[in-house]
């Protein structure tokens, strides 16, 4: 049996517990490569964000994966963070030790561009979990990496759902649309994975249950981030559970027969105040405007946490 490469990927994050969570699912997967960690700030400011990366590797055993520090703030507007959801840390929850591994020398912004140009044309896949500053800049900066790129699977936007941060804005979109706009108009294929698709994917008791069952120090460390995540949105929706964003993008990647979705234009808005960031979906088709993004709304959550499961095992 001849395996195929694993598929080389740059994941683009703000850690954020979700973020975490996404960050392990990838390295347990043998799927895929995972090049590099490009932080960017969001959930917490940069200076927490590579730490927290860096943390993760390490967990995970894997200090030979780098993070670039990129973008300190977003283009045009100032950062807002979220440490009323993730805590002081961005990784609230478990006991961590501050991480020993260096930051790579460089910035992540040059390291994307240089990637994009080394490697084969459309070998490498771009998976934004923050605020767009990084892919943007990259793209401003290099315009001739966009037809290079595979693909950018990202977590953000929503529709039917509404926003979380702003009544029309979910808060990777909200904290930097001007660099969303840019990777929106890049022409480059996007998969996007809104609050429409995040929000099936809830932590239940048992879902928590199975994780800390696996027994491995990494599921320990996931069950009591996602204890202290969940209380935020659970107290605000009256869930059954928090909702695990970023790692939808990762699964994705590894099983995309569990989701479903529409090929649709999605904008996005910069100039009201009222309605900053939000994300204009096309789900009709009313508009005529080109498809740019294939938008998922579906997923099967069950499927998505066996495979959580069954990867987190793999890891220490
Ligand atoms: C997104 O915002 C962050 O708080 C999460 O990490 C996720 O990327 C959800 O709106
Ligand atoms: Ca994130």
């Amino acid at each position: 049996m001849t395996l195929k490469p694993a598929r080389p990927i740059i994941i683009d994050t703000d850690p954020g517990q979700d973020d975490a969570v996404a960050i392990l699912l990838a390295l347990a997967s043998p799927e895929l490569q995972v090049l590099a960690i490009t932080a960017v700030a969001g959930n917490v400011p940069l200076a927490l964000t590579t730490r927290n990366a860096r943390i993760l590797l390490e967990l995970a055993g894997r200090q030979d994966i780098p993070v670039y520090a990129g973008a300190i703030r977003p283009l045009v507007r100032p950062l807002v963070t979220a440490e009323n959801v993730h805590g002081k840390t961005g990784l609230d929850g478990p006991d961590l030790p501050e991480p020993t591994m260096p930051l790579a020398p460089g910035d992540a912004i040059d390291f994307i561009i240089r990637t994009l140009r080394e490697r084969p044309a459309g070998s490498v896949t771009l998976c934004p979990l923050g605020p767009l500053t990084n892919i943007a800049l990259a793209l401003v900066r290099a315009p001739d990496i966009a037809p290079r790129i595979a693909e950018i699977v990202l977590m953000g936007g929503g529709c039917f759902e509404g926003g979380n941060i702003t009544p029309a804005a979910e808060f990777n979109i909200f904290v930097d649309p001007h660099a969303a706009e840019v990777v929106f108009k890049s022409g480059v294929p996007i998969t996007m994975m809104p609050l429409d698709v995040t929000h099936q994917v809830l932590t239940t008791r048992a879902r928590i249950a199975a994780i800390r069952a696996l027994g491995n120090r990494s599921g320990e460390v996931v069950a009591q981030m996602l204890e202290f995540f969940e209380r935020f949105d659970v107290a605000k929706y009256q869930s059954d559970g928090g909702p695990l964003h970023d790692p939808c993008v990762i699964a994705y990647l590894l099983r995309p027969e569990i989701f479903q979705g529409r090929h649709i234009n999605v904008e996005i808005e910069t100039r009201s105040e009222l309605t900053m960031g939000m994300t204009v979906a096309d789900w009709w088709g009313v508009t005529g405007r080109a498809a740019n993004a294939r938008f998922i709304r579906k997923v099967d959550s069950d499927a998505f946490f066996a495979l959580l499961c069954e990867r987190l095992a793999q890891l220490p």
